[in-house]
């Protein structure tokens, strides 16, 4: 309604409100190097693709004569009650997509803004604890790359606890590198560059590990990093995830009905569906084909899913599926790229939006009543 009134004024949005515009536009404003960073994929980038593309093979079906003049869109996450069911996906270097370095904290202002929460990177420019600050009373997690040293993931976790984070989201997919055409052909490793390493680089127990602190010696220091990023997890290091942490911990990752599972039976208090949005592996399935398997397989686990979400049809197919929550990635950088924190809240407003609507005129009032009903595979 905002829109349109706004509209009769001759007032248009700033933004575009759809996915394609607003890619086209980041993809005209932002530098080379990191438009390859943002958009870019694993392989020829089909599962990147399909990703976004398999969610029109699942459609709802309207039902009417239903009241939906008030909408409940609210959620409870891990004893948490949320206004909204989406939350921002961890994404690591947000500082190069702003000219002051700190995309972090613009975004972390933009979930403090509309109360979504923020899952923040551990490669995030800004440090966990400012962002967690920045944050306000709107819930954070913190998103960990499990190094092989277990002692500094302990370090790490047990900063983000005492940030304030609600939450340690492990991912599992990302103990090196994919495949990525774009990155690889520019020598493009923003990673690297600027302060992306600041969480490792203010860490007590990974500044004991240095000869010289990292501000007299920054290359040994990225050396020291690279040595120990990445630990090959398997099924054994479970307990020990487990024991990092009394807050909920979610994997994230996790696309096979069989693997949620094993996670419930370790202990894990929430599956996050994702396949890095195709940036790991090429030639996979569609994330949102595998929600409804993953779904059933967890039982009352909660189930988090992202990767291909462009619409506001797409969240409420997650939902329909049985994603308690939503994860936004790619659509909320260009966003943020485009016009900081105000760029990533119409990103996030504009999807809201029509997630609502659509509940509206499909005739459900509240996320039961759509997942009762469900989506038919077309
Ligand atoms: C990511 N993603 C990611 N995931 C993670 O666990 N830690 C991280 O640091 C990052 N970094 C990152 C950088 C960039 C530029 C992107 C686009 C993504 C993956 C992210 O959390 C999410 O799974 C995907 O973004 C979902 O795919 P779509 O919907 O963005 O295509």
């Amino acid at each position: 309604n905002e829109i349109y009134l706004d509209g009769l004024r001759d007032v248009l949005p700033r933004l575009p409100v759809d996915f394609k515009l607003l890619e086209q536009k980041a993809q005209a404003a932002m530098p080379a190097s990191v438009l390859s960073y943002v958009q870019g994929g694993c392989g020829d980038e089909f599962t990147q693709r399909h990703n976004a593309e398999a969610f029109n093979h699942w459609g709802l079906i309207p039902r009417m004569m239903v009241d939906c003049s008030t909408r409940d869109l609210s959620i409870e996450l891990f004893g948490l009650k949320l206004p909204t069911p989406i939350f921002l996906s961890p994404v690591g270097v947000l500082g190069i997509c702003t000219s002051d370095g700190h995309g972090d904290l613009d975004v972390a202002h933009a979930c403090s803004r509309t109360r979504i929460p923020m899952v923040a990177s551990t490669l995030s420019n800004d440090l966990l604890e400012t962002i967690a600050q920045n944050l306000g009373d709107t819930p954070g997690f913190f998103q960990l790359y499990t190094p092989k040293d277990k002692k500094l993931a302990e370090s790490l976790v047990h900063r983000a606890e005492s940030a304030g984070f609600k939450g340690i989201v492990v991912t599992l997919d990302t103990w090196l590198t994919g495949w990525r055409p774009r990155d690889l052909n520019a020598a493009n490793f923003p990673q690297l560059r600027g302060h992306a390493l600041q969480n490792y680089f203010t860490d007590p127990y990974f500044r004991a590990l240095l000869a010289k602190p990292p501000e007299d010696d920054l290359s040994a220091a990225v050396m020291q990093w690279a040595q120990i990023f990445g630990k090959v997890l398997n099924w054994t290091d479970l307990p020990w995830l487990r024991s990092l942490t009394k807050l909920p911990l979610i994997l994230k990752g996790i696309c096979h009905p069989d693997d949620a599972k094993r996670c419930i039976d370790g202990g894990v208090d929430g599956i996050y569906l994702s396949n890095h949005g195709g940036r790991q592996a090429n030639g996979g399935m569609a994330a949102i084909d595998m929600l409804p398997a993953v779904v059933e397989a967890s039982g009352r686990t909660p189930v988090l899913f992202d990767s291909g979400v462009r619409h506001g049809s797409d969240i409420v197919k997650a939902l329909a599926l049985g994603a308690r929550a939503v994860g936004i990635g790619r659509p909320y950088v260009y966003g943020l790229a485009l016009d900081g924190t105000d760029g990533v809240v119409h990103v996030l407003r504009s999807l809201l939006a029509e997630a609502d609507l659509l509940m509206a005129v499909d005739g459900f009032p509240t996320l039961a009543t759509l997942r009762e009903a469900g989506v038919i595979r077309l």
